[in-house]
Protein backbone atom coordinates (compact mmCIF):
# COMPACT_ATOMS: atom_id res chain seq x y z
CA UNK A 1 0.00 0.00 0.00
CA UNK A 2 1.11 3.26 -0.75
CA UNK A 3 2.35 6.00 2.29
CA UNK A 4 0.18 9.33 1.67
CA UNK A 5 2.61 12.00 1.58
CA UNK A 6 2.65 13.68 4.97
CA UNK A 7 2.03 17.03 3.63
CA UNK A 8 -1.29 16.42 2.26
CA UNK A 9 -2.68 16.36 5.85
CA UNK A 10 -1.64 19.48 6.24
CA UNK A 11 -2.94 20.88 3.28
CA UNK A 12 -6.41 19.42 4.74
CA UNK A 13 -5.71 21.03 7.56
CA UNK A 14 -5.33 24.68 6.00
CA UNK A 15 -8.45 23.58 3.92
CA UNK A 16 -10.72 23.08 6.90
CA UNK A 17 -10.58 27.00 7.18
CA UNK A 18 -11.95 28.07 3.70
CA UNK A 19 -14.96 27.23 1.76
CA UNK A 20 -15.11 27.08 -2.40
CA UNK A 21 -15.03 29.21 -4.33
CA UNK A 22 -14.56 32.52 -2.62
CA UNK A 23 -11.72 30.35 -0.19
CA UNK A 24 -9.60 28.64 -3.02
CA UNK A 25 -7.49 31.83 -2.99
CA UNK A 26 -6.88 32.12 0.66
CA UNK A 27 -5.65 28.50 0.99
CA UNK A 28 -3.10 28.94 -2.32
CA UNK A 29 -1.46 31.62 -0.44
CA UNK A 30 -1.38 29.51 2.78
CA UNK A 31 -0.26 26.52 1.22
CA UNK A 32 2.31 28.22 -0.91
CA UNK A 33 3.13 30.18 2.51
CA UNK A 34 3.39 26.95 4.41
CA UNK A 35 5.71 24.30 1.17
CA UNK A 36 7.21 27.41 -0.40
CA UNK A 37 5.19 25.98 -3.65
CA UNK A 38 1.97 24.21 -4.15
CA UNK A 39 2.82 20.95 -4.92
CA UNK A 40 0.97 18.97 -7.67
CA UNK A 41 0.11 16.47 -5.50
CA UNK A 42 -1.95 18.99 -3.13
CA UNK A 43 -4.46 19.84 -5.78
CA UNK A 44 -6.99 16.79 -5.17
CA UNK A 45 -6.65 17.46 -1.34
CA UNK A 46 -7.76 21.30 -2.10
CA UNK A 47 -10.26 20.07 -4.65
CA UNK A 48 -11.78 17.74 -2.88
CA UNK A 49 -11.47 20.22 0.29
CA UNK A 50 -13.44 22.61 -1.78
CA UNK A 51 -15.40 20.69 -3.55
CA UNK A 52 -14.10 21.81 -6.58
CA UNK A 53 -12.32 19.83 -9.81
CA UNK A 54 -8.64 19.32 -9.71
CA UNK A 55 -8.52 21.26 -13.12
CA UNK A 56 -10.70 24.22 -11.46
CA UNK A 57 -7.95 24.18 -8.87
CA UNK A 58 -5.01 23.61 -11.20
CA UNK A 59 -6.19 26.30 -13.65
CA UNK A 60 -6.00 28.87 -10.72
CA UNK A 61 -2.79 27.72 -10.02
CA UNK A 62 -1.26 28.35 -13.26
CA UNK A 63 -3.22 31.72 -14.27
CA UNK A 64 -1.58 33.47 -11.50
CA UNK A 65 2.54 33.76 -11.62
CA UNK A 66 3.02 34.47 -8.14
CA UNK A 67 1.67 30.57 -7.50
CA UNK A 68 5.15 28.25 -7.37
CA UNK A 69 4.30 24.97 -8.67
CA UNK A 70 8.28 24.06 -7.79
CA UNK A 71 10.34 25.31 -4.75
CA UNK A 72 12.18 28.37 -5.56
CA UNK A 73 15.51 28.98 -5.44
CA UNK A 74 17.37 30.01 -2.60
CA UNK A 75 17.60 32.98 -3.49
CA UNK A 76 14.55 34.75 -6.27
CA UNK A 77 15.49 37.74 -8.59
CA UNK A 78 12.07 39.42 -9.95
CA UNK A 79 12.87 41.53 -13.13
CA UNK A 80 10.14 44.17 -13.94
CA UNK A 81 9.26 43.59 -17.69
CA UNK A 82 6.63 46.44 -17.63
CA UNK A 83 6.88 49.36 -19.81
CA UNK A 84 8.29 51.61 -17.85
CA UNK A 85 11.05 49.46 -17.14
CA UNK A 86 11.50 48.53 -20.59
CA UNK A 87 11.79 51.90 -21.70
CA UNK A 88 14.50 52.34 -19.64
CA UNK A 89 16.81 49.26 -20.70
CA UNK A 90 15.05 46.30 -18.76
CA UNK A 91 15.43 44.20 -21.76
CA UNK A 92 19.13 44.45 -22.09
CA UNK A 93 19.44 43.98 -17.77
CA UNK A 94 17.76 40.76 -18.32
CA UNK A 95 19.79 39.54 -20.95
CA UNK A 96 22.33 40.19 -18.82
CA UNK A 97 20.95 38.80 -15.42
CA UNK A 98 20.43 36.07 -17.76
CA UNK A 99 24.16 35.54 -18.64
CA UNK A 100 25.10 36.49 -15.35
CA UNK A 101 23.53 34.16 -12.82
CA UNK A 102 23.36 31.34 -15.42
CA UNK A 103 19.72 30.67 -15.66
CA UNK A 104 17.05 30.93 -18.01
CA UNK A 105 14.41 33.78 -17.45
CA UNK A 106 11.55 31.87 -15.63
CA UNK A 107 13.54 29.27 -14.53
CA UNK A 108 16.20 27.86 -11.64
CA UNK A 109 19.32 27.50 -11.75
CA UNK A 110 20.30 23.59 -11.16
CA UNK A 111 22.22 23.97 -8.06
CA UNK A 112 18.91 25.64 -6.70
CA UNK A 113 21.01 29.03 -6.09
CA UNK A 114 18.49 31.38 -7.71
CA UNK A 115 15.52 31.50 -9.29
CA UNK A 116 15.31 34.63 -12.04
CA UNK A 117 11.29 35.07 -13.21
CA UNK A 118 9.43 38.16 -14.56
CA UNK A 119 7.53 40.58 -12.65
CA UNK A 120 4.91 43.37 -14.31
CA UNK A 121 4.92 46.51 -12.58
CA UNK A 122 6.24 46.81 -9.20
CA UNK A 123 5.32 49.79 -8.84
CA UNK A 124 8.07 52.37 -9.07
CA UNK A 125 8.49 52.95 -12.15
CA UNK A 126 10.49 56.44 -12.09
CA UNK A 127 13.53 54.64 -10.88
CA UNK A 128 13.83 51.57 -13.50
CA UNK A 129 14.77 49.33 -14.41
CA UNK A 130 13.57 47.16 -11.36
CA UNK A 131 13.59 44.08 -9.49
CA UNK A 132 12.79 42.54 -6.17
CA UNK A 133 15.99 40.58 -4.89
CA UNK A 134 14.79 38.44 -2.17
CA UNK A 135 11.36 40.65 -1.96
CA UNK A 136 13.93 43.65 -1.41
CA UNK A 137 13.70 46.39 -4.24
CA UNK A 138 16.47 47.49 -6.45
CA UNK A 139 16.26 50.11 -8.56
CA UNK A 140 18.66 52.38 -11.38
CA UNK A 141 19.97 48.23 -12.14
CA UNK A 142 22.82 48.46 -14.45
CA UNK A 143 25.26 46.69 -15.49
CA UNK A 144 27.58 47.25 -13.05
CA UNK A 145 24.85 47.37 -10.03
CA UNK A 146 23.75 43.80 -11.92
CA UNK A 147 27.27 42.17 -11.33
CA UNK A 148 27.26 43.29 -7.44
CA UNK A 149 23.93 41.63 -7.36
CA UNK A 150 25.47 38.82 -8.96
CA UNK A 151 28.19 38.34 -7.27
CA UNK A 152 25.98 38.46 -3.64
CA UNK A 153 23.36 36.15 -4.97
CA UNK A 154 26.26 33.39 -6.52
CA UNK A 155 28.90 34.03 -3.22
S1 LIG B 1 7.24 49.39 -15.01
FE1 LIG B 1 8.77 48.52 -13.76
S2 LIG B 1 8.21 49.24 -11.79
FE2 LIG B 1 6.60 49.94 -13.04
Amino acid sequence: MKTEDPRIGRVRALAAAYHAPDGLLPLLHDVQAAFGHIDDIFVPAIAEALNLSRAEVHGVITFYHDFRRVPAGRHVVRLCRAEACQARGARAIEAAAVERLGVAMGATRADGAVTLEPVYCLGMCATGPNALVDGVPVSRIDGARLDRLAAEILA
